[in-house]
């Protein structure tokens, strides 16, 4: 199976918010989230991230709903565990909820949640996620027991933090903890997802990593849209990801 691209846009909204966030209804509200995303479909998106925050900094509850409604890709919604992202989870329905740590100093998520401490609430989350129909992935760091417990609390997918990763100097570290956090998930059937921190450079290195499914990159591509426009953006990263596994 090839390996699939979802395409993080909360960063179109960060720019639209930048000078529009006390003019929402404005009709000049730009960039246009929806435009964004049919573009990244236009350029070979398999699916679209969306990261609702609680402090609403750059995606807000109309942007999902109306992705959701107005772009023909499966639509994944990055939530921390609150009733208040529960609540719009329902009501939004997702393909896939991915379950975030969120603190509302960090300028982006910074680590992965800790299932581990959070097991009693995270795995409430995933069983009402999964109830109303919406298949769950957990955002969680490279370590084995954070797998174990994903796979014990019922997640179809867990999502593995790159962010030390694409931070590192030498990966030959990180890499290794990725491989062995990928190939144990896998071996306790859950789908392997990769996100946080991908860009142009280090996607080849990163491909290394075998039984990944999807990879989640928003940053790296929202920022070379900006010259090359978003369409021809995507289309660079999903040639960059062809042949993985092959
Ligand atoms: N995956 C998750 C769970 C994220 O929270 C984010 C954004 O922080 C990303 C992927 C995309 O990261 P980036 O914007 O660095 O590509």
């Amino acid at each position: 199976m090839s390996l699939l691209l979802g395409v993080n846009i909360d960063h179109v909204a960060t720019l639209r918010q930048a000078r529009y966030a006390l003019l929402p209804d404005s009709p000049n509200a730009e960039p246009s989230v929806v435009e964004a995303a049919k573009e990244a479909k236009a350029g070979g998106a398999d699916s679209i991230t969306v990261h609702v925050r609680g402090d609403r900094r750059h995606m807000q509850d109309a942007d999902a709903l109306r992705v959701k409604e107005e772009c023909d890709l499966p639509l994944n919604l990055e939530l921390g565990i609150t009733e208040e992202m529960m609540d719009l989870a329902f009501q939004l329905k997702p393909d896939f909820a991915c379950l975030v740590p969120e603190t509302r100093e960090e300028v982006t998520t910074e680590g992965g949640l800790d299932v581990v401490a959070l097991f009693g609430t995270a795995r409430e989350a995933v069983k009402r996620l999964k109830d109303a129909g919406i298949k769950v992935s957990l955002f969680i760091d490279p370590l084995v027991e954070h797998v174990e417990e994903s796979a014990r609390m019922g997640a179809d997918m867990i999502e593995l933090h790159t962010g030390a990763f694409a931070n590192a100097e030498d990966t030959s570290q990180e890499i290794a903890r990725l491989v062995a956090a990928a190939e144990l998930g896998h071996s306790l059937g859950l789908q392997v997802n990769a996100g946080h921190g991908i860009n142009y450079l280090n996607l080849p290195v990163l491909l290394q990593v075998p039984h990944l499914a999807e990879l989640n990159i928003g940053h790296s591509i929202v920022s070379r849209a900006m010259t090359v426009g978003m369409r021809q953006a995507v289309a660079e990263m999903a040639e960059g990801m062809k042949g993985y596994g092959a």
